[in-house]
C-alpha cells in the first residue's frame, strides 16, 4: 500500500508532465510583439510605468531596466508597432527564482491607454485585494493576476472588461485567497473565452456560479477546482457555453450524481471532476456526443456502474479520442469488456480502488498507445498474454486483485519500456512461470511483486535489471540463498524487500549502498544466519525473525548512524545492548525483543530525541528499571521491557513521557506502589501492563482519567479495594486508526505492533484495537467487590 501510494504519487506527477495540455488561447490573442522602438516616446506612458514602478517593492531588482528613454525596451514591456503605445506588460514571476514583486498597484496603469495585456502572476501582494481601476483597463483581453497573494473580495469591476478573453485569478495561496460573493458579474465579460478561478472561495456563489458562467457564450476553458463550491445543478435549461473545451470542477463538494447537460456538450475534450463527492450509477448518464474526449477524470468519487456502459457509449463515435481515463477510487464493478480494446487511443487508464471483477480483456493487447494502466485494488483473476504486446507500457500497476494462473515470459514480451512494475494477488497463487536465462526487454526502475509464486530459486533474470531503484520481491516463496550478485545490483536502490521468503546464507558484513531517498532494507521473516551486519548508509533495517546470532556488533552506532528503525527481534542474538546505540541520533524504533540479550539496559541515552519506540521484551535483561533516562526521550510513545529479569521502582522521571502510549513491563521482578502520577501525567496511556510484578500498595484512582484499553494489573500483591471509576473508562474510539495500517511491505508490520501478550494469549495488535477492553486483576490481595462496571467492560 505505503508503495502504491509512492508510486501513485509518481504516476500523477508523471501524468502532469506528459498529459496536461493547456489549451492556452495565446494564438487568439493579440499579435503584440517587442519592435525596435525608435520614435519619441510618448511621455505620458513612460511617467506612467515609473510611477507604476514607484508603487513596487522589487527587492531582486526585476525592474533594473526601466530606466532610459526607450521604454518599449524595458523589461517586461510590449508596444505597438505604429505609435509606441504600451500594449503588454508582462511582469510574471512563473519561470525564475529571483524574489518576486510585492508593495502596491498603482492606478497610473490608466494613462496606458492601449494596454490590452496584463500579467503580474507570481509575484507576492501580500494578501492586498485586487485593485477596482483595473475594471478600467478597457482594452484588456489578456489578464492574468493569479498565484500573486491578492485577498479579499473580487472587485466587480472586472465585469467592465468586455473585451476580456482571458481571466485567470487562480490562487493557491490559503489563507490569503480571494473571495467573491456572487459571480454576476461575469456577465458583463461577453467575450471570454478563458476563465480559472481555481482556489477563490466562492462558497457565497455557490447556488449561482453557473447562472454567472452560463453568460458566457464563447467560453472554451473553465478552471473552478477548489473552490469551495456545493451545487453542481442537474438541470439547466438551456447550456450557453457549446464551445467548450476543458471543464474543471475538481475539488469540490457537491453530492450530486453526473449532471446530463454537461455530456450533451460535444466540444469538450478534457473533463475534471476529480474529488466531487459525486454518486450515482454511470449507467444513467448519455454519453453519445462526446467523440472528441480525450480526458476523463473521476477520481475519488463514489460512482458506481460498469466500464461497459461508459465504452458502449464511445461505441457511437466512428473514431473515440479518449487518451486517458481515470475512474479511481470510486466504486465502478463488473467486468472489463473487450470492447476496451477499441478506444485505440488510450494511453493512460487508471481504475485504482474500485470492484472491478473478472478477467483482464484480451483486446487490451489492441491499446497500442497504452503507456499507464492501474488496475490496483480491484478483484481481477487473470491477464491475458496479449497484455505483453503493450510496446510503450512504461507503468504497469497490478497490485492487489486476485490474480491467479501463470504469468509467463510472453506476458512481459514486448514492454521494453516499462520502468514500474507492481503486481500482487491476493488469492496468492499466481506464479511467475520465466525461462532460467531469460533476458527481459525491459529495464525497470521499481519491481515490486508480493504474494505471487516466484521461487523456489532466486529470480536470475533480476539481474538484468541494472537501473532499479527500488526491489519488493516479498512473500514469493523463494526458496534460496541471496545469490552475490544481489548485493552489487542494490548499490542505488532505496528499497530492498526480500521479507517473508526462505531465504538462506549470510550477509555481508558491508555493501555499498547509497541513495539520497534514505535506504530501507527489509529482510524479515526468513532463514538467514550469521552476525549482524554493519551496512553504513541504511536508513532502516528490518533483520527481524531470522537465525542472526552472537552478539550485535559493539560499533553499532559508530557505523551505522543514519538508521532510523532498526528492527533485529526474533533471533539468536546474546551479550549485552552495545551502548553505542546511543550515537544514532535519528533514531526512532529499535525492537530488539525474544533475543537472549543479557546484562544491563545501558543507560546512556541521552539525546535520542527522536526515540518512538523502544522493544526490548523477551530477554534476559536484567538489573534496575533506569532511573533517570526516560525524561531525555521526550517522544516515547511505547515501551515495553516486559519478560524480563528488571526490578527496582517505576522511576519518576517516566512521569515526563506525555506521549506515551503503551507501557509493558509484564513479567519482570518490578515492585514499590504504583504512583498516582500515572494517572496524572500519562494522559495518553492506553495500554498499561504491569501483571506478573511484585507491585504493591493500591489501586490509584488516578488511573481511571486514562484513556484506558488494557489495564493488566494481575499477579502482583496489590491491596485495598477497586476503584469504582475503573468501570466507567472512556473509550478513545478513533485511536484505532492511528494503527489500522494495512500490512504494507516497504514497512512491515513491525512486531511492536503486532502483539501484545494478555493474559498468556497472543492477541494480533490492530485486531485487538477498537474492539477489545480488558482489565485483568487477577491474583492479588484485592478486597471487596468487583464493580459491576469493569464485568461489563471486558469484551
Ligand atoms: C534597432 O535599433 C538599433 C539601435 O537603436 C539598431 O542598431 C538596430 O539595427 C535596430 N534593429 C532593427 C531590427 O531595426
Ligand atoms: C495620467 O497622466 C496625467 C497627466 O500626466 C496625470 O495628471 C494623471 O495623474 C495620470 N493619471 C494617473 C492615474 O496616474
Ligand atoms: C464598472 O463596474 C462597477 C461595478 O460593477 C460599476 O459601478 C461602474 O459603474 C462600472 N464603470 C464603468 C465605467 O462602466
Ligand atoms: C469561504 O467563505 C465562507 C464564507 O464566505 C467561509 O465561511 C469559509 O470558512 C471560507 N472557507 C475557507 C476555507 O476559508
Ligand atoms: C447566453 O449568453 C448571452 C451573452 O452573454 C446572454 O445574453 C444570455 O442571457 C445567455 N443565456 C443564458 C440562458 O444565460
Ligand atoms: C448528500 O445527499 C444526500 C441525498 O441527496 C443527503 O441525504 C446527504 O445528507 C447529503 N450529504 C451532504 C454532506 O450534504
Ligand atoms: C442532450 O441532447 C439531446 C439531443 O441532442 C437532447 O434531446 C437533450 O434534451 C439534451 N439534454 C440536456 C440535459 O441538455
Ligand atoms: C481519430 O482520432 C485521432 C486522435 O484524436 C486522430 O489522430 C485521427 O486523425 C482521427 N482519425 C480519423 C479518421 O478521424
Ligand atoms: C485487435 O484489432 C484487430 C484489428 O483491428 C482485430 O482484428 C482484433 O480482433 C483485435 N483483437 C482483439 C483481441 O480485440
Ligand atoms: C513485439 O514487437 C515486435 C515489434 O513491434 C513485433 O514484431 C512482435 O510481433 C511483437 N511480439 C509480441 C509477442 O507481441
Ligand atoms: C554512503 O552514501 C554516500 C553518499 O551517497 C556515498 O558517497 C558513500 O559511498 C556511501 N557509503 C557506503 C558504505 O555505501
Ligand atoms: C503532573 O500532573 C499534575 C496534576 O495534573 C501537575 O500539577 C504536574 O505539573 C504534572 N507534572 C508533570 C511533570 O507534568
Amino acid at each position: 500500500m505505503a508503495i502504491s501510494k509512492v508510486s501513485f504519487q509518481l504516476l500523477s506527477l508523471v501524468f502532469l508532465l506528459f498529459f496536461t495540455k493547456p489549451f492556452v488561447l495565446e494564438a487568439t490573442l493579440i499579435n503584440s510583439h517587442v519592435v525596435n522602438f525608435t520614435a519619441a516616446c510618448i511621455e505620458e506612458e513612460k511617467k506612467a510605468l515609473l510611477k507604476f514602478k514607484l508603487g513596487l517593492k522589487d527587492p531582486a531588482g526585476m525592474l533594473s531596466s526601466w530606466v532610459g528613454e526607450d521604454y518599449c525596451k524595458w523589461m517586461g514591456i510590449s508596444c505597438s508597432n505604429q505609435i509606441g503605445n504600451v500594449i503588454k506588460l508582462s511582469l510574471s514571476n512563473i519561470y525564475s527564482t529571483r524574489t518576486c514583486l510585492s508593495g502596491e498597484l498603482d492606478d497610473s496603469l490608466l494613462n496606458l491607454t492601449y494596454l490590452n495585456y496584463l500579467d503580474l502572476s507570481y509575484n507576492s501582494f501580500n494578501g492586498i485585494p485586487i485593485p477596482s481601476f483595473i475594471g478600467s483597463l478597457k482594452k484588456l483581453r489578456y489578464l492574468d493576476l493569479s498565484h500573486s497573494s491578492f485577498g479579499g473580495m473580487v472587485p466587480h469591476h472586472l465585469g467592465n472588461l468586455s473585451n476580456l478573453l482571458y481571466l485567470d485569478l487562480t490562487t493557491k495561496s490559503y489563507p490569503l485567497r480571494p473571495w467573491d460573493s456572487d459571480l454576476n458579474w461575469l456577465g458583463g465579460l461577453s467575450s471570454l473565452q478563458y476563465l480559472s478561478l481555481g482556489g477563490l472561495n466562492l462558497s457565497k456563489a455557490a447556488k449561482n456560479w453557473l447562472l454567472g458562467v452560463n453568460m458566457l457564450p464563447s467560453l472554451l476553458e473553465l478552471h473552478l477546482d477548489s473552490s469551495e463550491l456545493d451545487d453542481l445543478p442537474q438541470f439547466i435549461p438551456y447550456v450557453n457555453f457549446t464551445s467548450l473545451l476543458v471543464f474543471d470542477l475538481s475539488y469540490n463538494n457537491f453530492n450530486s450524481s453526473l449532471p446530463q447537460w454537461l455530456f450533451n456538450i460535444s466540444t469538450l475534450v478534457t473533463i475534471n471532476l476529480a474529488n466531487c463527492h459525486l454518486a450515482g450509477s454511470i449507467r444513467k448518464t448519455s454519453w453519445v456526443n462526446l467523440c472528441l474526449l480525450q480526458s476523463l477524470d473521476l477520481f475519488g468519487n463514489s460512482i458506481s456502474g460498469g466500464i461497459e456502459e461508459f465504452l458502449h457509449s464511445l461505441s457511437g463515435c466512428s473514431n473515440s479520442s479518449i487518451e486517458t481515463l481515470d475512474f479511481g477510487y470510486n466504486q465502478f464493478s463488473g467486468n472489463l469488456p473487450e470492447s476496451l480494446g477499441s478506444v485505440k487511443y488510450l494511453d493512460a487508464l487508471f481504475l485504482t480502488l474500485n470492484s472491478i471483477s473478472g478477467a483482464l480483456p484480451m483486446s487490451i493487447g489492441n491499446l497500442s498507445h497504452l503507456s499507464m494502466l492501474d488496475l490496483s485494488f480491484n478483484v481481477m483473476n487473470s491477464i491475458p498474454e496479449s497484455i505483453g504486446q503493450l510496446a510503450e507500457m512504461f507503468s504497469l500497476d497490478l497490485w492487489e486483485n486476485k490474480w491467479k494462473g501463470v504469468l509467463s515470459e510472453i506476458h512481459l514480451h514486448n514492454l521494453t519500456r516499462l520502468k514500474y512494475f507492481a503486481l500482487s494477488s491476493k488469492s496468492k497463487s499466481l506464479a511467475l512461470n520465466v525461462g532460467h536465462d531469460w533476458i527481459p526487454l525491459f529495464s525497470l526502475s521499481s519491481i515490486t511483486i508480493i504474494n505471487c509464486q516466484l521461487g523456489p530459486s532466486f529470480p536470475l533474470w533480476l539481474r538484468t535489471q541494472k537501473e532499479v531503484s527500488s526491489i519488493t520481491l516479498s512473500n514469493n516463496a523463494i526458496v534460496d540463498a541471496i545469490p552475490d550478485w544481489l548485493w552489487t545490483l542494490v548499490q542505488n536502490v532505496w528499497l530492498l524487500d526480500l521479507s517473508t521468503n526462505q531465504l538462506t546464507g549470510k550477509l555481508p558484513q558491508s555493501i555499498q549502498l547509497s541513495s539520497e531517498l534514505g535506504i530501507t532494507v527489509n529482510l524479515d521473516s526468513n532463514y538467514l544466519e550469521g552476525s549482524i551486519p554493519l551496512w553504513r548508509n541504511a536508513t532502516s533495517l528490518y533483520l527481524g525473525n531470522n537465525r542472526f546470532s552472537g552478539q550485535i556488533p559493539w560499533n553499532i552506532g559508530q557505523e551505522m548512524t543514519a538508521l532510523k528503525t532498526l528492527d533485529l527481534s526474533r533471533n539468536y542474538l546474546n551479550g549485552s545492548i552495545p551502548p553505542s546505540i546511543s550515537r544514532i541520533k535519528n533514531l526512532i524504533v529499535l525492537v530488539l525483543s525474544r533475543n537472549d540479550l543479557s546484562e544491563n539496559i545501558p543507560w546512556l541515552w541521552k539525546g535520542l530525541q527522536k526515540l518512538n519506540v523502544i522493544d526490548l521484551s523477551e530477554n534476559k535483561l536484567q538489573g534496575n528499571f533506569p532511573s533517570l533516562m526516560w525524561s531525555q526521550l521526550p517522544r516515547l510513545f511505547w515501551l515495553k521491557l516486559s519478560q524480563n529479569n528488571l526490578s527496582g521502582e517505576l522511576s519518576l522521571s517516566l512521569r515526563d513521557c506525555a506521549t506515551l502510549f503503551t507501557l509493558d513491563l509484564g513479567g519482570n521482578r518490578m515492585s514499590g506502589t504504583i504512583p498516582e502520577w500515572v494517572g496524572e501525567n500519562l494522559t495518553s496511556m492506553s495500554f498499561l501492563l504491569l501483571g506478573a510484578n511484585i507491585f504493591t500498595g493500591n489501586i490509584p484512582e488516578q488511573l481511571c482519567q486514562l484513556p484506558l484499553k488494557v489495564l493488566d494489573l494481575s499477579q502482583n500483591n496489590i491491596l485495598g479495594s477497586i476503584p469504582k471509576c475503573l468501570g466507567n473508562l472512556e473509550v478513545m474510539k478513533d485511536v484505532g486508526i492511528m494503527f489500522k495500517l494495512p500490512s504494507s511491505f516497504s514497512q512491515p508490520p513491525l512486531s511492536v505492533y503486532l502483539e501484545l501478550i494478555v493474559k498468556g494469549r497472543l492477541y494480533e495488535y490492530y485486531d485487538l484495537i477498537g474492539l477489545l477492553r480488558i482489565i485483568d486483576l487477577s491474583s492479588n490481595n484485592l478486597l471487596g467487590e468487583i464493580p459491576g462496571e469493569i464485568t461489563n467492560l471486558s469484551t
